[in-house]
């Protein structure tokens, strides 16, 4: 069996795409890298700051960046921002040389596991699930499209997603 260079993890907010991504790397021997840290390493700043300063937009093409460069890594798990599928041009640096795994998770469990996070500034509203539900209905075909696998995390713990996910690799 051999394994893709890279695996990328897609998904909403709330989906688990880091801690499914610190424990997959664990178990494959890859290293672990989450796009949204690296994003806020390089600026100097958390994403709520660039979302201020810079807007959406601002923050969105720092992420397109950051994507392309990750395209080249070897014998990495990498997770994605929630919108990293928003922008087309993003879709080929996601796809290179790489497996991509949706990790598909309902709003009644993306709003559980975000409820207490202030880290997300789309989230900040004073109707968090209708953000969450309107995402979800643009998103999820744009994640179901690029994906090689859709795993469910519903209910599930981390380490039974990573259980589930070896199986399928
Ligand atoms: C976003 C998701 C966040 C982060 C930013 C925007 C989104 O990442 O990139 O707040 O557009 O869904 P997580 O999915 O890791 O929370």
């Amino acid at each position: 069996m051999s394994l893709p260079e890279r695996i990328v993890l897609v998904g909403p907010m709330g989906a688990g795409k880091s801690t499914i991504g610190r424990l997959l790397a664990r178990e494959l021997g890859y290293h672990f890298i989450d796009s949204d840290r690296l994003i806020e390493e390089r600026c100097g700043a958390d994403i709520p700051w660039i979302f201020d300063v810079e807007g959406e937009d601002g923050f969105r093409t720092r992420e397109s960046n950051i994507l392309e460069e990750l395209s080249h890594e070897k014998g990495a798990v990498i997770a994605t921002g929630g919108g990293a599928v928003m922008r087309q041009a993003n879709h080929e640096c996601l796809r290179r040389n790489a497996l991509i795994v949706y990790l598909k998770t309902s709003v009644e469990q993306q709003y559980d596991r975000t409820r207490r996070d202030r880290n997300r500034p789309l989230l900040q509203h004073d109707d968090p699930k209708s953000i969450l539900d309107d995402l979800f209905a643009h998103r999820d075909p744009l994640y179901s499209q690029l994906a090689d696998i859709v795993m469910m995390t519903d209910r599930k713990s981390p380490r039974l997603v990573v259980r589930q996910l070896m199986n399928r690799l």
